[in-house]
């Protein structure tokens, strides 16, 4: 019997999200093989080439920019590109031009012009790009998705959909970190919350039709402070953790420090003496409420999609994980972290007119809607099957239907900022005229 091919994997932004992605792809050895790795940080194109199984690691080929990976005839079946937001126009653009299929991080692009440009790219070179939308492949998710097919709560005709982004996550990630302004990244909505765009999309089986939305950084501010102190918190004086969101906490504190390990390369053999000395030049050592941030800490959307079906969507930084209720004729889905904590269970469905309220079982109680619980395992075990065997248009997250999710997600920020309600159809076409600028 003939083997199977191999998927060929070049990883181009060998960071923390192309590194989970590259160590997942070899506990399927079978499946795929590590080919190339680029990355400024050497470090990091070694860690991706350490990941390859010792026979097959002298074979890795090492870059040291996405321009010197690109400059190369096509190497690899697949490019997982895994560069920063701003960064993935241009390689995806090069990588489909030069014949890669790609796995390409969410956002698309930093502007929704570029994103729909290279959905239509996609299209036209007949390439494939899945992008990273890994909710869609989490077990709590999929069993949402079955029991709505299923027909048990009838037609869905209003949702409630909630993410909460978590106190310290959204210090670390969206004051501190990577996203913390929009315009070096994408706006909050885009940036966090086109996962929670595209799986409301995907759940509710049909297009967004039109958005208003409401949101403002109103604690994550200098304003929030009562007097002046130190813009970096090792130079505080005050106890340790005493403030919530004390950067010093990176260096002890167990939960703390599980963040340092996205963002800080040493962190599992650095002393705290070495995190301390990190933390005086690092964003991630400053005061929480003295950086520049712009992204806001709460917001809600109200959505209309086709057939009338209406939602709100709120996104704040003051609740812990994702939880949603749906409400359709014959019943109600009640569903996330919050049931699970507070019961009936993490998803129940009630009928109504009388009937028990049925606690469904995950198929895998490990796995859910905290982090990515179960999305990138399942991302990359069907990742196989998108780029090789199936139909352009079964493919889990491909870049046509992610586009849709990126429509709504700019939308929903042009809402917010001009206070209108904004038809997408017609904002998709102003923006991909270049008569609106997103
Ligand atoms: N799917 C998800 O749930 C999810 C979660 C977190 C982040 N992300 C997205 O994934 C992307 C990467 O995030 P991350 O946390 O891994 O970031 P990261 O900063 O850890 O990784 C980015 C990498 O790109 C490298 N890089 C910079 N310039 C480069 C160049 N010219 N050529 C090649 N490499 C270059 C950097 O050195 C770095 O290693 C972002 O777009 C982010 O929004 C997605």
């Amino acid at each position: 019997m003939s083997e199977q091919k191999r998927l060929d994997l070049a990883g181009i932004g060998c960071g923390s999200r192309t590194r989970t992605y590259m160590k997942l792809a070899m506990e399927m050895p079978d499946k795929y093989r590590i080919v190339a790795a680029a990355d400024p940080v050497p470090v990091r194109t070694e860690a991706v080439r350490d990941f390859a199984p010792e026979s097959e690691r002298a074979d890795v080929k090492m870059f040291a920019s996405a321009d010197e990976i690109l400059a190369q005839p096509k190497l690899a079946d697949v490019a997982i590109i895994g560069t920063q937001d701003d960064y993935h126009f241009e390689p995806c653009k090069k990588a489909l031009e030069l014949g890669y299929n790609v796995l390409l991080e969410k956002p698309i692009s930093k502007t929704l012009r570029e994103a729909l440009i290279l959905r239509d790219l996609t299209n036209e070179l007949n390439r494939r790009v899945a992008v990273c939308h890994v909710l869609r492949y989490t077990p709590f998710y999929r069993t949402l998705k079955k029991i709505i097919e299923s027909g048990e709560i009838g037609e869905i005709m209003t949702f409630n959909a909630n993410e909460g982004v978590g106190a310290w996550h959204f210090a670390h990630s969206f004051v501190r970190g990577h996203w913390g302004n929009s315009k070096t990244s994408t706006p909050m909505i885009v940036a966090k919350c086109c996962h929670d765009m595209d799986i409301l999309y995907w759940l509710m089986g049909r297009k967004c039709v039109s958005v208003a939305s409401f949101g403002e950084l109103s604690f994550f501010t200098k304003a929030t402070l009562n007097e002046a102190r130190p813009d970096r918190c090792v130079d505080w004086t005050t106890p340790v953790g005493e403030d919530p969101y004390d950067a010093r906490k990176y260096a002890t504190a167990e939960d703390a420090k599980r963040w340092l390990g996205m963002v800080y390369d040493r962190y599992e053999t650095a002393s705290e003496d070495e995190i301390y000395e990190w933390l005086k030049t690092s964003p991630w050592g400053r005061d929480a409420m003295q950086c520049d941030n712009d992204q806001p800490d709460h917001q809600v959307s109200i959505m209309k999609f086709e057939g009338g079906l209406t939602g709100t969507f709120t996104m704040t930084a003051f609740e812990e994980g994702r939880h949603i209720e749906i409400y359709g004729t014959k019943g109600k889905i009640r569903a996330g972290v919050f049931y699970k904590n507070n019961g009936p269970g993490e998803i129940s469905v009630t009928p109504h007119f009388g009937g028990e309220t049925r606690v469904v079982e995950l198929e895998d109680s490990d796995a859910g809607y905290q982090g990515h619980g179960g999305g990138d395992w399942g991302l990359m075990c069907a990742l196989y099957d998108d780029m090789l065997n199936v139909p352009v248009e079964k493919m889990t997250t491909s870049i046509q239907d992610s586009a849709h999710s990126h429509v709504m997600a700019f939308a929903t920020e042009h809402a917010r900022r001009t206070g209108q309600v904004v038809d997408l159809a017609e904002f998709e076409r102003l923006v991909l005229s270049g008569n609106l600028s997103y």
